[in-house]
């Protein structure tokens, strides 16, 4: 059984959304797997690639709708996700560098960023959006 199951309260109420969401899921149920089986250092690579790809479509996806319906919190939003993009970089460099990053250290970062981003910071734009015809 998966480490965490996608569940109603995840939901942004934004199909779309929701999809790009559950990818992130997905790697933090990777990573929790890789972390059980000790096998952390050979999924790494993978999820941090996934980590830096997930910055390039997701948060261009999210801005573009809070740029497009003039989302009051825009700036604040949008700088969450510029330090999401720095962390995940420097995760990047550090493992192109010496080829090692710990497993707990991108697990706890992506739980973090699950709770105090996706449950917090993205909710917040949910009614914002559905009231603009997206769901
Ligand atoms: Fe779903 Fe604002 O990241």
């Amino acid at each position: 059984m998966a480490y965490l199951q996608w569940s109603d309260n995840l939901s942004v109420h934004i199909k779309e959304i929701d999809d790009q969401h559950k990818v992130l899921i997905g790697m933090i149920n990777t990573l929790h797997d890789a972390f059980l089986s000790k096998k952390g250092t050979e999924v790494h690579r993978e999820i941090i690639n996934g980590m830096v790809n997930y910055t390039n479509t997701h948060f261009t996806t999210e801005e573009t709708y809070m740029k497009k319906f003039k989302y009051a919190g825009y700036q604040s939003h949008k700088m969450e996700h510029d330090l999401f993009v720095l962390k995940a970089l420097e995760l990047k460099g550090r493992m192109d560098k010496s080829g090692f990053v710990f497993t707990l250290e991108i697990l706890n970062f992506l739980k973090e960023w699950l709770q105090n981003h996706i449950l917090v910071t993205d909710k917040k734009y949910s009614k914002h959006f559905n009231a603009n015809g997206l769901y």
